[in-house]
């Protein structure tokens, strides 16, 4: 078993960090000072899909994410490379296209695209070698691309001296990841990759932005992070597939409810008296985003009223709308989940991220770990022919410079 946070037992961050100064410079050449930059992964707890549909969401950084390695060159060149592939990218600073390939690069790319419109005259920034790497799984659901965008706008805000603040590279990550990358994704991942806090999750109203920071008893409370191994590679279209089902259920609604600015403002009565207008596939979506609203508000109180078998019971009836009616889960996360649920001392849990496979996020009591893990496993592999893998997570910080040998 792995375990992170306060329960850590992997590589030090201080070992993966050298190991990832030491792949730069393979890549890149032996000279010159190299800076070292962390970006944390989240999971989220509560309000899942309701981002773009202006709802709130609660969400917590992980300390695992992506690590960024970066030297300055002397001319205006900027060449991007990653630990999982050999190929380097290499592109002038004036001459960056203006359309996406499909590669992994986009994402940084995105950013840096970004971060230099927002500049006028930007002739005095200089060239820039890129390292990426991390210990955060792709696609699982634990947003490896907020971290990926967020992570390149802070490390390139600190080494071209752009004086952003961490909004500006929050807001840079998103409008990289919508307009250069193409996914129609909400606010929820760059925010809760920006500003987290450790030792709490993050409250975020995505129909204002507006956030506050819950404390959260990692004293008592455990959250696993179950990885199904599944990956889809038409996740991201039906992911726009779902933001467009959304938003034509609000659509079809809004005349109904006047003011309404998104589907998170109709009236659960609203909808009711007009589901019949909406497609079964819309009415299904609408349904799930409404009372994830309300089950969302009601997680809130039960974490600030220190009731946390209510927010448990919360996030298992928010996993079962999530795969009858947003139809997002897969027959192995509710594997996952109903192992878990027999569990004594497991409050709950649910999947984490868009879905169609990834992660599942448990939360449980201290102490009940091991037999988490155990029943998980064992239920798991009798059924799949092959184990999931279950990690311990407490909250982490924001993105971060490292000092080389620092921890
Ligand atoms: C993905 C998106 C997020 C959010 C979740 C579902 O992770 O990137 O913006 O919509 O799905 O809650």
């Amino acid at each position: 078993m792995t375990r992170f946070g306060h329960e850590r037992a992997g590589a030090p961050l201080s070992v993966e960090i050298q190991a990832h100064a030491a792949a730069f410079r393979a890549r890149f050449g032996p000279d010159g000072a190299l800076r070292l930059f962390f970006a944390p992964g989240r999971v989220n707890l509560m309000g899942a899909h309701l981002d773009y549909n202006g709802g709130p969401v609660m969400p917590t950084a992980i300390d695992r994410g992506t690590f960024i390695a970066l030297r300055p060159r002397a001319d205006r060149r900027l060449r991007l490379a990653s630990s999982s592939e050999e190929r380097v990218l290499e592109l002038a600073l004036s001459d960056l296209p203006s359309e996406r390939s499909g590669l992994w690069a986009d994402y940084p790319l995105g950013v840096a695209i970004e971060l230099l419109r927002a500049r006028h005259g930007n002739e005095s920034i200089t060239g820039i070698d890129l390292f990426f790497g991390g210990n955060l799984p792709v696609g699982a659901g634990l947003s490896s691309s907020a971290s990926i965008c967020v992570g390149t706008a802070f490390a390139l805000n600190a080494a071209w001296s752009l004086g952003l603040g961490r909004m500006d590279e929050v807001r840079a990550a998103l409008a990289a990841e919508r307009g250069f990358v193409g996914v129609q994704c909400g606010i929820m991942d760059p925010y809760a990759v920006g500003l987290a806090r450790p030792g709490h999750v993050l409250w975020l109203d995505c129909k204002d932005a507006t956030s506050a920071h819950l404390p959260f008893d990692f004293e008592h409370l455990r959250l696993a992070v179950i990885d199904s191994g599944v990956r889809r590679e038409l996740a991201e279209g039906a992911f726009n597939l779902r933001v467009a089902e959304c938003r034509a259920a609000f659509e079809r609604l809004a005349p109904h409810e006047p003011g309404a600015r998104c589907l998170r403002d109709v009236r659960y009565a609203t909808f009711e008296a007009h589901r019949a207008e909406l497609a079964p596939s819309e009415s299904r979506r609408a349904e799930h985003v409404l009372r994830e609203v309300s089950r969302t508000f009601a997680a809130r109180d039960a974490l600030a009223e220190g009731r946390p078998e209510s927010m448990g019971r919360l996030m298992s009836e928010a996993h079962a709308s999530l795969r009858d009616l947003f139809e997002v889960s897969c027959p192995e996360l509710d594997a996952i989940l109903e192992a878990a649920s027999g569990v004594e001392g497991v409050l709950g849990g649910r999947l984490t991220g868009a879905g169609f496979g990834g992660c599942a996020v448990v939360l449980l009591e201290s102490g009940a770990e091991e037999a988490l893990e155990r029943r998980v496993v064992e239920r798991f592999s009798r059924r799949f022919g092959r184990a999931p893998r279950v990690d311990f997570f407490a909250g982490d910080h924001g993105p971060r410079e490292l000092e080389l040998g620092s921890d």
